[in-house]
């Protein structure tokens, strides 16, 4: 049987690769795509949804969402996926359009009538989430678990201490933490391990249309990562829905972790209690480590499947 899901984005140019591998599996049943503000504001994003799917060929509701973090105001990253917010490939206008609901209704109402447990695929910042939680606390017991692109038990990418999608929305991000719900914390600990490094993008590149756009996606992403003094650049979002296609992608270990929403320096770091000192009990499955080469021969054999 297939797993029921829901994918939360905010394309970025890892988003629409997540998007592509989860459509290509067979373990996945993708019952919508919920869009939000991050990587660049609302419309863009919901647009780079659209774009990706109709060029991929595949149709699904996509739903869009909050414009903005649920107290703050919206931080987006140019710098890393352009103007556009899906830089590089010139992909036609869409298809089809969003759906007529926002993205926090289409979760609810998708997860309360599943006969199946549904399973969240967060990889933006959570505000659209948080909402849903938020909105109807009923919905906890139909979802059998939340595995989000987010957080880091060491270190940060947008500040010294933050992880980008927990730095966009820290109160939505604690609102989901605090949830109750089983949560797999996909963050920078394993994704910046998970890298697709150059020599892998030109297979992708020889792979059909699919692999050729995805290919031109990761030349304009790969530009930032140097920086950081990476190889390859870091397949983010796609490890979420890996880890739920094949969690023994990753190794995980149960802790608490805590959103900081009010640090001089620390705003949107994932606090993880490795040594049991608050005495509280674990609320997450935190990722440490994966196995990166069969996720990048995942990976590439799900956007070859595309021809
Ligand atoms: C996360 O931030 C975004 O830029 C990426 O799409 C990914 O979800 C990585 O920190
Ligand atoms: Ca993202």
């Amino acid at each position: 049987m297939r797993i029921p899901v829901i994918i939360d984005c905010d394309p970025g140019h890892d988003d629409a690769i997540a998007l592509l591998l989860a459509f290509a599996s067979d373990r996945l049943e993708v019952k919508a795509v919920t869009v939000v503000a991050g990587n660049q504001t609302l419309p863009k994003t919901l647009n780079n949804a659209l774009r990706v799917l109709s060029f991929a060929g595949v149709e699904c509701e996509v739903a869009a969402g909050a414009a903005a973090p649920l107290v703050r105001p919206l931080v987006t990253a140019p710098q890393v996926h352009g103007e556009s917010g899906l830089d590089g490939p010139a992909l036609p206008e869409p298809a089809f359009g969003p759906s007529g609901r926002p993205a926090w209704e289409a979760i609810i109402d998708i997860v309360r009538n599943s006969p199946q447990k549904v399973t969240l695929i967060p990889v933006g910042p959570l505000t659209n989430i948080a909402l849903a939680l938020l909105t109807a606390p009923d919905i906890k017991d139909n979802l059998e678990r939340i595995t989000l692109m987010g957080g880091a038990a060491r270190g940060g990418n947008w500040t010294p201490a933050a992880e980008f999608n927990i730095l966009v929305d820290p109160e939505a991000a604690r609102v989901v933490f605090e949830s109750g719900v089983p949560i797999t914390m996909v963050g920078l600990d394993v994704t910046h391990e998970a890298q697709l490094y150059p020599e892998e993008n030109e297979v992708l590149r020889a792979g059909g249309r699919v692999g050729r756009m995805v290919a031109e996606l990761v030349d304009f992403y790969a530009r930032f990562h140097p920086r950081f003094g990476f190889k390859g650049s870091p397949m983010h979002d796609p490890l979420a829905v890996a880890a739920v296609i094949d969690p023994t992608l990753v190794r995980t270990r149960a802790l608490r972790v805590d959103i900081e929403t009010q640090g001089l320096h620390t705003t949107g770091q994932t606090v993880v209690d490795f040594f049991g000192v608050t005495e509280r009990p674990p609320n997450a499955d935190v990722a440490l480590e994966v196995d990166r080469e069969r996720f990048i021969r995942m990976l590439i054999e799900a956007i070859k499947s595309y021809g």
